[in-house]
């Protein structure tokens, strides 16, 4: 005790929370150049090209194809061959060996996976180094193991491959999402043609090397790079049986009108507006905990995230006190620091997207609150934001905002939170704070979401479907669900 004190007294709270910089080497990835498209296992040189870029420095990474109708034409003829020519055909277990080495590969080399993630997307390299890379790699031996046993998991029902898959991904987990339209369309029996989103292709060029690496078959996956355009010649494309889409709510609804009566399938997984709601017998601490993952995880570039705090109002003035507090030890800054706690913005029109809401916020009467933090000069940057003094109708509370901004509503009783939260055209995740039992299935009864975690927050795991209600999509990635949108049933 004696010890104690005199520790306590010789070491006084420091008064500066800066820390020294501690960055993540670089040199463990190496970035070529220039890359072309990834058709039919080789490296085509692209008729078009454009630079990829550090959110977090602006600094020009590598020159990659701007995807032609061309590209898109030879890639989805590569997939259709090696579809036809063997992948189909053979065993699920024979599968499942492709999709264990992939998975094992990324393990192996998942630090450079994570570098590359953190300089090309802007996330901080603690998020891709313990949640995408673990995760994708999860999702890949999470359904080799159902490659072999898809009989099973669909009794007498037959079921067989749908064909090519086109799928189009975006910018916020590049990798992870690939991962989460990749595995279960091979362990399906399906070839894939990926188009990754324009700001983020590089972990997706490096997985060329990983299947390569496996020895996948060529053609069995196909990866053209581009913007929308690229994204919508694939999306016209004949000889492609099935579109899955993660991305903006606008896009979705485009893809929806142009394939309506050409008999491709097609899976959404859109926007959302997530409530994060807490009610006055949460365990505070841990709750201001979830909420920060909720909102500022990866820049809250998040489509599951909790972007609109419901607090009950007798803990109201509490919590956000808390919060703010909470969120003056938030680091912001290099991507690459294993200290950050908030990367860059993904790309300078998502800056101005936010800022716009941002500004809309302010202009609507609500009052604005970010901690005191020094951003970088160069590079796409901004603030973890709480808005409190937030009605309904602001804009802050109803559109997507895709980034590190919080809006703080309250409510007063249960059935009022339900209306309150439920109140969006989106559907995609909820929290709920208790220390209930009995409230947490009541209000998860009444969620319309796709998915409600209780006590935790963006919680992932390969095991569990993961999809949308209403504007935010339809369709389930994830779990046995992940399964059916890539297979047909002969029954
Ligand atoms: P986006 O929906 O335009 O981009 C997503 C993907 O779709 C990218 O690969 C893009 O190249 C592709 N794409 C764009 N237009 C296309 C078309 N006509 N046909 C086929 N593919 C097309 O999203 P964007 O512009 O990057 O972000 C705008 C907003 O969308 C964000 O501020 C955010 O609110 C939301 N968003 C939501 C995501 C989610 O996971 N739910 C992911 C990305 C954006
Ligand atoms: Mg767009």
């Amino acid at each position: 005790m004696a010890e104690l004190e005199r520790t306590q007294r010789h070491a006084p709270a420091p008064k500066d929370w800066t820390y020294a910089p501690a960055p993540e080497s670089r040199d463990v990835v190496r970035i070529a150049e220039r890359y072309g498209n990834f058709i039919g296992g080789e490296w085509v040189e692209p008729r078009d090209t454009y630079a990829t870029v550090s959110p977090s420095s602006e600094e020009p990474l590598a020159t990659v194809a701007q995807g032609t109708e061309a590209d898109v034409d030879a890639a989805v003829g590569a997939a259709r061959d090696a579809f036809a020519n063997g992948w189909s055909e053979l065993s699920g277990s024979e599968r499942a060996k492709y999709l264990f080495r992939v998975a094992r590969i990324l393990q192996e080399r998942a630090r450079e996976f994570a570098v590359l993630e953190s300089l090309n997307g802007g996330k901080p390299i603690k998020e891709s180094r313990d949640v995408d890379l673990p995760l994708a790699a999860a999702h890949f031996f999470y359904y080799a193991g159902w490659a072999d046993k898809l009989e099973y998991a669909f009794p007498n029902r037959s079921p067989r491959p749908v064909g090519v898959a086109g799928q189009i991904i975006p910018w916020n987990f590049p990798l992870l999402m690939l991962a989460w339209k990749v595995a279960p369309a091979l362990a399906c029996g399906n070839t894939v043609v990926l188009k990754p989103a324009e700001t983020t292709p590089l972990t997706a060029l490096l997985f060329c090397d990983v299947l390569r690496q496996a020895e996948l078959p060529a053609g069995v996956v196909n990866i053209v790079t581009g913007d929308g355009r690229t994204g919508a010649a694939l999306v016209d494309h004949d000889g492609v049986d099935k579109i899955a889409f993660t991305g903006s709510t606008e896009v979705g609804k485009a893809i929806q009108r142009r394939l309506a009566g050409t008999g491709k399938r097609l899976t959404l997984e859109l926007g959302g507006k997530a409530a994060n709601i807490v009610f006055d017998d949460s365990a505070l601490d841990q709750a201001v905990e979830g909420i920060v993952n909720g909102i500022y995880f990866n820049q809250g570039h998040v489509c599951c995230a909790g972007s609109r705090l419901f607090v009950q109002e007798s803990i109201h003035e509490q919590l956000v006190e808390k919060l703010k507090r909470r969120l003056t030890t938030l680091r912001v800054g290099d991507p690459l620091d294993k200290n950050t706690d908030v990367g860059a913005i993904n790309s300078a029109m998502q800056l101005e997207k936010i800022r716009s809401l941002v500004q809309s916020g302010v202009d609507e009467g609500a009052e604005i609150y970010q901690p005191p933090c020094r951003l970088p000069e160069k590079g796409y940057w901004f603030a973890p934001t709480v808005f409190t003094n937030v009605a309904q109708s602001y804009r802050i509370a109803q559109e997507e905002i895709f980034g590190p901004v919080l809006s703080v509503l309250t409510f007063r009783t249960p059935d009022e939170a339900v209306e309150k939260a439920n109140n969006t055209p989106y559907g995609l995740s909820a929290g709920i704070w208790t220390e209930k039992g009995s409230r947490i299935l009541w209000m998860a009864q009444r969620m319309r979401a796709g998915v409600v975690w209780a006590n935790t927050f963006n919680r992932f795991d390969p095991t569990s479907p993961f999809g949308g209600y209403k504007e935010s999509g339809f369709g389930r990635e994830g779990g046995l669900h992940g399964l059916e949108p890539y297979l047909r049933f002969e029954e």
